[in-house]
């Protein structure tokens, strides 16, 4: 009756059976792998967020496929803010990062046709490409005092079914931005093979340095989709908008959008509520993004002087963004080692080959955990570890 495309392993995976069966126990657990910042403990602008919600604008519906102008010129002072110049008709809204690759998925795609996507990286890709009907090859990152993307591996991987490259900036979970000079070996590859290039900014602004990086909405050789929304940005999940800008050659840049335009009129998913409040949920930002980047550094801190005190574990480089990665010893598999911490220490982490690293030994943490519940679990785990080297 069903799709090929959906025929999925539906059945609950081991870690998310240990899971279950720790949260059913009732004992404390340590959950170090949050991600949704608005169960954080973060101080949002209430008054601001919830007058926005208040707006007389909400009452009509005047759908514009793009999204409402006043919503998308919010999206561009945005950029402005990064010193980046985005037309606002070059702005589509979507609800979601997801259904942003999703259409960008739609118009590039036929059915089997490729996508290259970095590795490791974000886990959600192989549902989105599953669901278009994508065939996802993975190009590696490999790490050498940092990660660097593969561009040997890269150029190999590219077959006349390649539609696109996908780069995550900075990527999740390993942290690192792509250099200038990486940026524009990417657009000379797409340009060249005739490819777009689509880009995944929405940690974009949670740099630790706080330095700004340069947005791809900036880079016009090859046809260029860079996609963010307030889920990262804002911390505001909940609120379901997001965009994707599209920059590059003149002509293509107009026909990819004109196309995306039919996509987004289509469904016209986006509600007018958050249409109209984005401007006032972007403006709340700083505040947010300032208390978040607190966190991280003081649980960096944290784990640093933690690390110091012993020899078997260690954490990778990173640049930026909501995760830490710590180098475990390979004594079993990271799925292995993610269980036994649930089972014998009440602590949540996720296995690096969740994200697809190439090797055992890897796991990862996130960084916006509340600071005690971090400081408890990072103690936890490092002394474990001890015993298996
Ligand atoms: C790299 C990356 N892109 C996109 C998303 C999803 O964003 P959205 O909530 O806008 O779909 C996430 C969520 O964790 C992410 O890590």
């Amino acid at each position: 009756m069903f799709a090929d495309r959906t025929n999925w392993n539906l059945s609950t995976n081991r870690l998310a059976q240990a899971v279950e069966r720790q949260r059913s126990s009732g004992r404390k657990l340590l959950d170090l792998t949050a991600s949704n910042p608005s169960e954080c403990g973060f101080q949002y602008d209430q008054n601001k967020i919830l007058q926005a919600l208040q707006h007389r604008g909400a009452l009509e519906y005047r759908p514009d496929p793009r999204g409402l102008k006043s919503a998308r010129t919010a999206v561009a002072e945005y950029y402005q803010s990064l010193e980046a110049t985005v037309p606002t008709e070059d702005v589509i809204l979507t609800t979601s990062t997801s259904e942003a690759y999703s259409f960008v998925f739609r118009l590039l795609c036929n059915p089997g046709d490729e996508l290259l996507i970095p590795s490791p990286s974000y886990p959600l890709f192989d549902f989105l490409a599953d669901i278009q009907d994508v065939k996802l090859i993975r190009y590696p990152l490999f790490y050498d005092h940092g990660w660097h993307i593969d561009f040997h591996s890269l150029r190999n991987g590219v077959t006349p079914r390649a539609r696109g490259i996908i780069v995550v900036h900075p990527n999740n979970p390993t942290g690192h931005f792509a250099k200038p000079e990486e940026m524009s070996q990417l657009q000379e590859i797409c340009a060249v093979h005739d490819m777009a290039l689509i880009a995944d900014e929405v940690f974009l602004d949670f740099a630790l340095d706080r330095k700004r990086r340069r947005s791809f909405v900036e880079e016009h050789g090859a046809l260029t989709f860079t996609m963010s929304g307030l889920s990262k940005i804002c911390g505001l999940p909940q609120m379901k908008a997001a965009w994707l800008v599209g920059s590059g050659p003149t002509d293509k840049k107009r026909e990819g959008l004109a196309r995306l335009e039919v996509i987004a009129d289509t469904y016209l998913s986006l509600n007018t509520p958050i249409q109209v409040a984005a401007p006032a949920l972007l403006d709340q930002r700083d505040g947010f993004q300032e208390q978040l980047m607190a966190r991280v550094h003081k649980n960096l801190a944290e784990l640093d002087s933690q690390l110091e005190r012993q020899k078997v574990c260690g954490r990778l480089e990173m640049e930026g963004g909501w995760d830490a990665v710590l180098r475990v010893p390979a004594t079993r598999s990271d799925e292995d080692l993610a269980v036994e911490m649930l089972e014998q220490l009440d602590v949540y982490v996720h296995p690096g080959h969740f994200y697809g690293f190439p090797a055992d030994g890897y796991l990862v943490v996130s960084l916006i955990t509340h600071e005690p519940e971090f400081l408890q679990g990072i103690d936890r785990v490092l002394r474990w570890t001890q015993g298996l080297s």
